[in-house]
């Protein structure tokens, strides 16, 4: 009741104020979550930290012994400095293909060497991708495929240049036909799924939604000797009956999004500047959850600044995955940007400033734009992505 009161106090203080300038670091529970949620989110933050070993499942082929371990900065549940490998073929006619068992090849293996995953030498296409902050993971979820769908525009029917597209994906949590939104190709709709395909894909922790390792360029035969567990490896806890997909979902889930920075007069003439030139359009300021019976995702805004939608802004890494394109990119959240470095999928843009540079095709109008803006607007637009 003690809480209840104190969030009600604060959304008063909101609603008077109209913004919510928080200096709590990110990793924390989302507001407004049950006693029963709270110790839920503590079960998955455990799992989530934990340090796996042969005995658990991991590898054969693994590229981190736990998800923190990519998402630990600057607290659990964010970025990483770990960068992970795809690699493909493209045939004469430009025609992508993958190679049997996907595209992900991993940096190591246990026992070491032996199923250590190999890029062929055939593969002419070599893709690297950064981690993504994970903060807010439960409002994104939330969002309703239908408002996803209402942002496409795949014919640019209003002539700006620009064409979403929703992933249409098919989600193996649900068993049903869904938009995706998490990941760089949108490839995933749901945390479960997604989670689940980072244990056997990350760690080679085979479970119930993905129940077969994954070496690539490794020999069946020799996989089965590298790995004598049986498959699924991710079991239920006997004691709370979870599993470890399960916890990573519910920690997942309720993470809040990351608070704001510091708003000043720049940063506020930034934001204006920023819908001005374009961004905005992709760059979407709010998006909102479905009606729920929870309070805590019930129509609430998520001011995650993007579309979830995949465009083509000429930064593409030619692998096909799930819905995407080679070319497709779906556009990030830019929320709690500035606890962020690198930038772009595959961590090529040291500041906001080169990553906005490197903006073309679908977003090239944005560039030319943020280029000719004089240059107290240009500094305005940086001290509004570094209040994000
Ligand atoms: C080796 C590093 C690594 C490990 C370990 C790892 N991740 Fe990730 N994570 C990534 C990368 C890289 C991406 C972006 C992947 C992509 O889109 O191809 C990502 C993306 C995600 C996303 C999508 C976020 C979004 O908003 O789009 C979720 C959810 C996620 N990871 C959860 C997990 C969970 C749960 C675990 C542990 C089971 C885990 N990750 C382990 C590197 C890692
Ligand atoms: C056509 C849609 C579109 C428009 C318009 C657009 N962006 Fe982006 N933006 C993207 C996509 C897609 C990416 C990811 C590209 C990648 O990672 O390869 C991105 C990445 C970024 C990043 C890096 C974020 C990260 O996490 O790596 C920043 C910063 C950014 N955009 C700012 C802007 C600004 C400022 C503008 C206006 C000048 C703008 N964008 C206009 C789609 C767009």
């Amino acid at each position: 009741m003690l809480r209840l009161t104190r969030i009600l106090v604060i959304l008063s203080v909101v609603a008077a104020t109209g913004q919510v300038a928080s200096v709590d670091p990110p990793g924390g529970p989302l507001e407004g979550i049950t006693a029963g949620e709270f110790e839920l989110f503590r079960l998955g933050l455990e799992d989530f930290s934990s340090v796996e070993t042969a005995e658990d499942g991991l590898g054969p082929a693994f590229n981190a012994a736990g998800c923190s371990a990519c998402h630990n900065i600057p607290a659990v549940g964010g970025f990483g400095t770990i960068t992970e490998v795809r690699a493909g073929r493209r045939d004469e006619e430009g025609r992508f293909i993958p190679f049997e068992g996907g595209t992900l090849f991993h940096l190591f293996s246990l026992p070491p060497h032996t199923c250590q995953a190999r890029i062929p030498p055939e593969a002419n296409v070599i893709a690297r991708r950064i981690s993504i902050p994970l903060f807010g993971a439960g409002l994104v979820e939330a969002i309703p495929d239908e408002s996803l769908l209402a942002l496409e525009d795949p014919e640019d029917r209003n002539q700006d240049g620009i064409r979403g597209r929703a992933a249409r994906i098919h989600d193996v949590a649900t068993d049903r036909p869904r938009i995706g939104r998490f990941g760089w190709k949108a490839q995933q709709a749901t945390l479960l799924a997604f989670g689940a395909d980072a244990y056997r894909n990350e760690m080679g922790i085979t479970n119930d939604l993905f129940r077969e390792e994954v070496a690539l360029g490794v020999d069946p035969e020799k996989l089965r000797l590298c790995d004598p567990a049986s498959d699924p490896e991710d079991l239920r806890d006997p004691v709370t009956g979870l599993r470890g997909i399960d916890k990573f979902e519910v920690f997942l889930k309720f993470l809040a999004p990351p608070p704001r920075g510091p708003i000043d007069a720049a940063a506020r003439r930034g934001e204006q500047v920023f819908a001005e030139i374009g961004c905005a359009s992709c760059h979407i300021p709010e998006l909102r959850t479905a009606p729920s019976s929870n309070p805590a995702f019930d129509r609430k805004p998520v001011r995650l600044f993007s579309d979830l939608l995949l465009h083509d802004i000429g930064t593409g890494d030619e692998i096909e995955q799930a819905a995407a394109s080679g070319e497709e990119i779906r556009t990030p959240a830019l929320w709690g940007l500035r606890f962020r470095r690198p930038f772009l999928h595959d961590g090529s843009a040291p500041t906001p400033e080169a990553a906005i540079r490197r903006h073309d095709r679908e977003a090239a109008r944005g560039r030319e734009r943020f280029l000719a803006l004089p240059v107290p607007e240009r500094e305005a637009l940086l001290a509004f992505l570094r209040s994000l």
